[in-house]
């Protein structure tokens, strides 16, 4: 016996530590994943079906009624020989009730359950409270590395629509996949290459401004590429100087490079700045310059596109004809020798695999490219790369306006920098209408920024990606309607009953006064995050999580009608302030996988 008791002893600390993990584990699944198990293994027993195949098949019903069920089931998707009514009256009275389940029953083809709703309401709150920043998170992506590549500007030229919104989505596209547990790495792909820049140089030298540069460089550059090139339509000479130019700087003249590469780092710098006000930020700036056609990387793949027989010269210039796959005819090097945009992307894709083993590449680029990626795509798969599979295309339509830039009320705007400033403005103006409010609020300049921010953010991932849409500055900045500002006012809202409620919720809550119909309804909707969670996670359409919000907005908004916390029995109090806090965080949970920054107060 003692033997056993020494044993049992040492075995103890590590008991204690699976202990721990089996609790870690239930605390961070997924409320309605629970029940949705519980309904499986029944199944499963039932039917003798695997529970891998039935457990996609459980439904949330959202919203729901007494009629609909918590959760149902499509009974010809289980795919079981005989008549779905059928089945579907057979499994209702095979299924066992659960402490969990409380009843079944077959509706037409579907299998309709119903819970115990009041486990689902005393499970889920402390759970929230506990995860805080992490609730909705899942691991499906655990050790899993995304390249996602997003926003690339191009020097010296205006910053268009298409770069703005790539820069919303990837950002969304990044927070989202670490929501769902993978590694990120984002890239910049700026372009920073091309004979453009030996344009730019030369009219640099004459028309160029060191302490104009210094201080705006994305402004001046852009004046001084505005000026430079309309000088050489009249004057192709100006022209054969920047051919010239730029076949130095190719050549890796170390004169010729200085000038550009000063260029380009004090682009970067003032990008940071700017992208920093968006709450972005690029674990890489990695352009175009990073494939020259002389670099090795560069020369390696031409020489095996070659060796594969696929390059073929064509009137001086290496192509590949695509025609077999109705993709044209890909050129990849001009008859100068020099490279074309997609032989670097080509390149820029071998090396990214070599260097992050990505299990999968992201590139957030607009429509307009499709063609582009297509052909990028065939030709990893050409070249019989296995990875060809893992590059995806995250595609988005067109921000309509007159002549691809974003007009605002006082003209045109070429810049990030200038919408941005556009809209902060138009924010201070509105939260100085309300003096004693704006009085309490300590950094003006940031609130305005991030709800003017939140506005674009919401208007530009209101909808399915591939849709086009208006650009439009009084509604997306308006504080009522389904805008961004009505999001972040929503937020605030439930920081303030936090702050107001004068204690803290006590660290066991009984939830049982939580009955009225609107409670349930936005625990409901808090209870379904984890799930759009999920679905984002593969579809990569940020509406989902944007309407969401909305939804849970609009929840919130009901009970703050009917369920105040001031003046109330103190288990009322509790439970109540208990949900609100819960509503808050997963609010803000849904804001920040947008990539918006949720504000406490406005
Ligand atoms: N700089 C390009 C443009 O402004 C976008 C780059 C897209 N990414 C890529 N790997 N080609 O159109």
């Amino acid at each position: 016996a003692d033997q056993w008791v020494a044993a049992l002893e040492k075995a103890a600390p590590a008991l204690k530590d699976a202990a721990a993990q089996v609790d870690q584990v239930l605390a961070t699944t997924h409320v309605l994943d629970e029940y949705r198990f519980e309904i499986t293994k029944e199944l499963a027993r039932i039917t003798g079906l695997g529970e891998d195949f039935i457990f996609p098949l459980v439904e949330n019903k959202y919203p729901k009624d007494a009629a609909s069920g918590d959760f149902s089931i499509a009974v010809p998707r289980m795919k079981l020989p005989g008549s779905p009514a059928e089945i579907a009256k057979d499994l209702e009275s095979k299924f066992t009730a659960s402490p969990k389940i409380s009843s079944v029953k077959a509706s037409g083809v579907f299998l309709k359950i119903w819970i115990h709703n009041h486990l689902l309401r005393d499970r889920l709150i402390p759970r929230v409270l506990n995860q805080g920043e992490k609730y909705g998170q899942n691991s499906s992506g655990f050790g899993k590395v995304s390249l996602v590549e997003f926003s690339s500007p191009n020097i010296a030229k205006p910053f268009h629509v298409g770069h703005l919104r790539s820069t919303i989505i990837g950002n969304f596209i990044e927070n989202t996949l670490q929501a769902n547990g993978w590694t990120t790495v984002t890239i910049n792909y700026l372009g920073d290459w091309g004979k453009q820049f030996g344009l730019l140089a030369v009219g640099y030298l004459k028309h160029g401004n060191e302490e104009a540069l210094e201080k705006d460089p994305i402004r001046h550059l852009f004046e001084v590429y505005v000026k430079i090139n309309a000088e050489a339509t009249e004057n192709p000479a100006i022209h054969d100087e920047a051919r010239a130019y730029f076949a130095r700087m190719e050549e890796g003249g170390t004169e010729a490079l200085g000038m550009w590469k000063k260029f380009v780092d004090l682009s970067i710098v003032k990008y940071r700045e700017i992208y920093g006000r968006v709450n972005v930020s690029f674990d890489l700036y990695s352009g175009e310059s990073h494939f020259r056609a002389q670099d090795k990387c560069v020369r390696d793949v031409v020489q095996k596109l070659k060796d594969l027989d696929l390059l073929k010269l064509d009137q001086g210039a290496q192509v590949i004809n695509m025609e077999e796959y109705k993709l044209g005819v890909a050129i990849i090097e001009k008859r100068d020798g020099g490279m074309m945009y997609l032989g670097r992307d080509v390149a820029a894709a071998v090396e990214r695999q070599k260097e992050y083993k990505f299990d999968n590449m992201i590139y957030v680029v607009g429509s307009q490219q499709d063609h582009h990626f297509k052909q990028l795509f065939k030709i990893l798969e050409l070249m019989g790369v296995p990875w060809a599979e893992k590059c995806q295309h995250v595609n988005f339509g067109m921000i309509k306006s007159k002549d691809g830039n974003m007009s605002t009320r006082k003209g045109t705007v070429v810049f990030l920098e200038d919408i941005l400033d556009n809209v902060q403005e138009s924010m201070l103006e509105v939260m100085k209408r309300n003096e004693a409010k704006f009085a309490q609020i300590q950094n003006p300049t940031f609130v305005a920024d991030t709800i003017g921010i939140t506005g674009i953010m919401i208007q530009d991932m209101g909808s399915r990606r591939n849709k086009d849409y208006e650009f439009n500055w009084d509604r997306m900045l308006a504080f009522e309607g389904d805008t961004g500002p009505y999001l972040q006012y929503a937020h605030t809202r439930l920081c303030s009953i936090e702050r107001k409620a004068g204690f803290d919720i006590p660290a066991t809550v009984d939830m049982a006064p939580l009955t009225e119909p609107v409670a349930a309804a936005l625990l409901d909707c808090i209870a379904m995050y984890p799930d759009v969670v999920r679905e984002v996670g593969v579809q990569l359409e940020p509406c989902s999580i944007v309407s969401y919000a909305f939804r849970l907005s609009h929840a919130v908004s009901n009970c703050l009608e009917e369920l105040y916390v001031m003046n109330q029995p103190p288990e009322i109090a509790s439970a109540r302030l208990a949900m609100y806090k819960a509503a808050r965080i997963t609010l803000g949970n849904a804001l920040r996988a947008l990539g918006i920054v949720p504000l406490d107060r406005m």
